[in-house]
């Protein structure tokens, strides 16, 4: 095999509770690209579509990824990388963590696989140490592995997988600010109250039962944030009449996607993400803000090889 295709999923980070411990893999919504071998024993980013992204390979999250996978290995095998963003950057569904892993994935299945999917992560955390100035993996664990994963420590570097429920459907509503992670971390408070922390601890413990007992409202009761998005909510257009109108018709929560600007519903079945979905389309038009909306299924498979 010297060519492969791929589709690189979104993922939503953080789900309230669980700041750079927690992700989900999306399947509404992910770049493509296609990795192949060439003869000049050189890396190199050949065309990206769809955003103006640097093809400089260390200046780009798709080749500092790869470079550290092919350094690894002592590798002199080239490849060349193409990338089709269908993900905004700065959106805050995991777009510099879909190049990344797609980059480490591909090589990875084209050098014969030495290393498993779980030890790419490391990898593609390179890429986003780049885009954001801190290696975080609640984006690219869940886009390699699928589902829900929670990042048990990172040093070592422990990733478990945790179970999804059937019925769960992620509404996305990205207003069209872009809202770099790197400045989105920059307004963090880096001390905790004990108490936020307790509350905090309890609610992500919570959440992670509620996925192995499938209770959706526990779940839904889990979402919710006392450390961050107080904080970085205000960079977000309305964002309290969001959560409101979410919480009206049904969603079991919503919150914060990753650093932003992009904001998540949870919600059971279908019907009542499209309630949703229908309301925050209606709320933005109305106060003319453009917006991108993605609705999704929990993507269990994670990254994978369209031909
Ligand atoms: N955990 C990271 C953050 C995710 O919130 O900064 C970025 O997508």
């Amino acid at each position: 095999m010297d060519r492969i295709k791929l589709f690189a999923p979104a993922t939503v980070a953080n789900l309230s509770c669980g700041f750079d411990v927690l992700g989900c893999c999306l399947d509404g919504v992910g770049d493509e690209m296609i990795i192949s071998k060439n003869s000049k024993q050189k890396l190199r980013i050949t065309k990206i579509i769809g955003q103006n992204l640097p093809l400089e390979v260390n200046a780009n999250v798709a080749g500092v990824s790869a470079e550290a996978l092919l350094a690894e290995l002592d590798e002199k095998q080239g490849f060349d990388i193409e990338i089709k963003k269908n993900i905004k950057a700065g959106s805050g569904i995991g777009s510099s963590a879909a190049s990344a892993t797609g980059a480490v994935f591909g090589i990875n299945k084209l050098l014969g696989e030495p290393f498993t999917t779980n030890e790419l992560i490391k990898f593609a955390m390179e890429g986003e140490r780049l885009a954001s100035g801190n290696a975080h993996a609640d984006n690219v664990a869940p886009a390699l592995l699928g589902g829900f994963s929670l990042v048990k420590s990172y040093e070592p570097l422990e990733i478990l997988s945790l179970p999804s429920l059937p019925e769960l459907r992620m509404l996305i509503l990205h207003p069209l600010i872009e809202l770099k992670t790197k400045d989105s971390r920059s307004i963090i408070k880096q001390n905790v109250e004990l108490k936020k922390a307790i509350s905090q601890w309890g609610n992500l413990a919570a959440l992670v039962s509620a996925l192995y007992t499938q209770d959706y409202n526990l779940l839904g009761r889990s979402l919710k944030d006392e450390i961050i998005e107080p904080v970085r909510s205000i960079l977000i257009p309305y964002f309290d009449d969001l959560k409101a109108l979410a919480s009206a018709n049904g969603a079991l929560g919503f919150g914060i996607s990753g650093s932003g600007p992009s904001v998540f519903a949870l919600c059971k079945g279908d019907g009542v993400a499209e309630k949703v979905k229908s309301e925050f389309q209606e709320f933005y038009q109305d106060k003319n803000i453009d917006f991108d909306l993605h609705l999704s299924k929990i993507n269990s498979e994670g990254i994978k090889i369209i031909n």
